[in-house]
């Protein structure tokens, strides 16, 4: 009896659909550089190399993470790299764990740990290419199991103007696997069913997508079975739409730019109404889309534009806009690193510091999110004007601006009574009654307000 017991609970992998992902809010992490195993917190001189982050660094902070409400990581693709992969995109060996980041065991505990606190996992993983091992592919021998020349298209570089291109030629260099190959298709689908099934992950992020043929996303996020949210860096909402149903979600590459267009280049806030018109008829489904402001891949949103109001601004709109949200690390403590490598910042120094200004921004609106479950509830714009934006998702309304001055607009048509009190979630005292007038809603020097019924 024990025994089956036993038997039905080690049997039983929970993996995780994107249904069940809408109400996840997500901390993106480099795993190299969120803390480090053995403690030491010292700077790293290169950050375009290991600095000496890893799995047991991570396990032993997850407070830091758990106590702003996240209640989902991703973390760095797991794999053996080739020399200097300390990003992990550079595949060497798709059966074992990056020594870099500790042993398999360590990963084995952080999964643990993290399933025990009710955390869910995302790793990233990469079926697009592996490491660099030259352009005439003379140290494929090394790749496990890709160790033919034969399961490589030949090298040429990208041209991005070209699809055939984007999808045979090589990214910066690094060897693009040919997926219409049968031993290469049906190897990477083995390997994402054994990786997701033996660690027991919750998710996916999948990079490069558009360099590998739609079809081939399709039977690897099946084989995967767990939600998968691909990479398509690219602005254009029909291209991003175009994605779901082969794959869960994109990360979302059009909020992005539409969050850089109205809170960092002034453009007006009208912009949001278009922008929403158009991604509701192109998207099956805008919940399980990744929304974000910053990550790895670009300068973050602080570089050379020291606003915080306007960070404030973005970090509040991508966590309330229907979508999953993910908050690269380091957002929390305002770092403003430029391009790669320098939006790689090590975070060890700023894990004690969970009083910072944006730490207790993040963590609030985080909670605010999930008092509100707000991912349960129709997105319905209340007010544009182009220095202002207002939209509401069942009983929680958002206001927003672009501008440094105080301004003031009457929310007429609102979700709330007649004598309701509604409160903004950054300050207890911040609360109005409301009137046949509607609402009024002052926004002083360009700061958001988050409304939610009187607790
Ligand atoms: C990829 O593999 C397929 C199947 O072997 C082959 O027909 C095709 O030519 C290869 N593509 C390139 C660009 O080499
Ligand atoms: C947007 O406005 C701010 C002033 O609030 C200014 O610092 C910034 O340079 C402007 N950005 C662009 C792209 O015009
Ligand atoms: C914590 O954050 C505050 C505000 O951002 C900053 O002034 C302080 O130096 C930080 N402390 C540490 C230990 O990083």
């Amino acid at each position: 009896m024990k025994g089956l017991i036993v038997l039905f609970l080690i049997s039983g992998v929970l993996s995780h659909s994107a249904q069940e992902w809408q109400s996840r809010t997500i901390y993106q992490v480099l795993t190299d550089r969120y803390y480090r195993n053995n403690g030491d917190t010292s700077g790293c001189s290169n950050l375009g190399n290991y600095c000496g982050g890893g799995f047991v660094g991570l396990m032993n902070k997850l407070d830091y993470i758990q106590n702003m409400g996240f209640d989902a990581i991703w973390i760095s693709p797991i794999v053996t790299n080739t020399p200097g992969g300390y990003h992990g995109y550079w595949a060497k060996d798709f059966y074992s764990i990056n020594s870099n980041f500790g042993t398999e065991q360590d990963f084995i505990n952080l999964v643990n740990a993290l399933h025990s606190r009710g955390m869910w996992v995302m790793v990233d993983v990469v079926a697009n290419h592996v490491g660099p091992i030259g352009e005439d592919l003379s140290g494929v021998g090394q790749i496990n199991p890709f160790n033919q020349a034969s399961y490589y298209h030949p090298y040429c570089a990208i041209n991005w103007n070209n699809q055939w291109s984007v999808q045979n030629c090589w990214l910066a260099n690094l060897p693009d696997l040919n997926q219409s190959v049968d031993f290469v298709k049906n190897g990477l689908l083995t390997w994402i069913k054994y990786l997701v099934t033996k660690y027991n992950i919750d998710g996916l992020r999948i990079d490069t997508c558009p360099e590998v043929p739609m079809s081939f996303w399709a039977d690897f996020s099946k084989s995967a079975g767990v939600y998968t949210v691909c990479e398509v860096f690219d602005g254009s909402i029909t291209t991003n739409a175009g994605y779901q149903g082969s794959v869960d979600g994109t990360l979302n590459y059009p909020l992005y730019y539409l969050i850089q267009d109205v809170f960092k280049n002034n453009y007006s806030l009208y912009k949001a109404r278009d922008f929403m018109a158009q991604a509701k008829t192109a998207f099956k489904n805008l919940n399980v889309e990744g929304n974000f402001v910053d990550n790895h891949d670009n300068a973050r949103f602080l570089y050379n534009f020291n606003k915080l109001n306007r960070f404030k601004n973005a970090i509040a709109w991508s966590m309330t806009w229907p979508g999953i949200p993910i908050l690269y690390y380091g957002d929390e403590q305002a770092y403003a690193g430029g391009n790669d490598p320098n939006n790689r910042e090590i975070l060890w120094p700023n894990i004690p510091n969970t009083s910072s200004t944006m730490y207790t921004f993040v963590k609030t609106v985080v909670q605010y999110r999930k008092n509100n479950q707000i991912w349960n509830y129709d997105w319905v714009e209340r007010y544009a004007a182009d220095n202002f934006y207002c939209f509401s998702r069942g009983k929680a309304m958002m206001a927003f601006s672009n501008t440094d001055t105080n301004i003031m607009y009457w929310v007429t048509y609102h979700p709330y009574s007649v004598g309701n009190v509604v409160c903004n979630v950054f300050y207890a005292n911040d609360c109005v009654t409301v009137t046949s007038q509607g609402i009024p809603v002052y926004l002083d020097g360009g700061e958001c307000k988050l409304y939610q019924l009187k607790q």
